[in-house]
């Protein structure tokens, strides 16, 4: 059994990427949106477990809120956390100014790392890490390719 969160998930890309964990075998999802409606309709509709919890994730108390949640739900197991809820909202600068940026910093930057630092600690152990006894590679060789950074599995 793995848990996966996906913010922004009422609509989208957040939407499209939930239903695609829901066909992964032993996967249990939550989904994080404002839209509370949207939200259970997803996940009446997936052929996985899936809850839901509606939240501001701007708000101060979002992310103690969905680790809460998380602990309540899904025993504070966490495996995948898909951090795409977002907006953009156009504007000439000279009109809207920094008030406009810090909005979307707000949602944007401040919101996912707040999220991601609290639920940094249901987060299962990381990968281990290469062995620092293997042979150095022969002068000259080219840098070894950097680690995948997403579950192979995944097309
Ligand atoms: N589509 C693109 O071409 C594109 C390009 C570059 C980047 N992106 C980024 O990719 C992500 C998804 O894009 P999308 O096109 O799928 O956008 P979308 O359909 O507008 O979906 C955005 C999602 O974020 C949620 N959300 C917005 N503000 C929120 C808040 N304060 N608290 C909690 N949830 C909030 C929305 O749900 P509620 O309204 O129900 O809260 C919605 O589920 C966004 O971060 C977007 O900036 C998209």
């Amino acid at each position: 059994m793995s848990v996966a969160l996906v913010t922004g998930a009422s609509t989208g890309i957040g939407a499209a990427t939930a239903v695609r964990l829901s066909r992964e075998p032993g996967t249990e999802l939550v989904l994080v949106a404002r839209r509370e409606e949207l939200l259970r309709e997803l996940a009446e509709s997936l052929p996985c477990r899936a809850t839901y919890l509606s939240v501001d994730l701007t708000a101060a108390d979002a992310p103690e809120r969905v680790r809460t949640h998380l602990e309540a739900e899904h025993g504070g197991r966490l495996d995948l956390l898909v951090n795409n809820a977002g907006a953009a909202w156009r504007g000439d600068f000279a009109e809207t100014g920094y008030a406009h940026v810090q909005r979307h910093m707000e949602l944007n930057f401040d919101a996912v790392l707040r999220l991601t630092e609290s639920l940094c600690r249901c987060c299962g152990p990381p990968p281990p890490a290469r062995s620092s006894t293997s042979p150095a590679p022969p002068a000259g060789s080219p840098a070894p390719a950097p680690a995948p950074t997403r579950p192979a599995s995944l097309p």
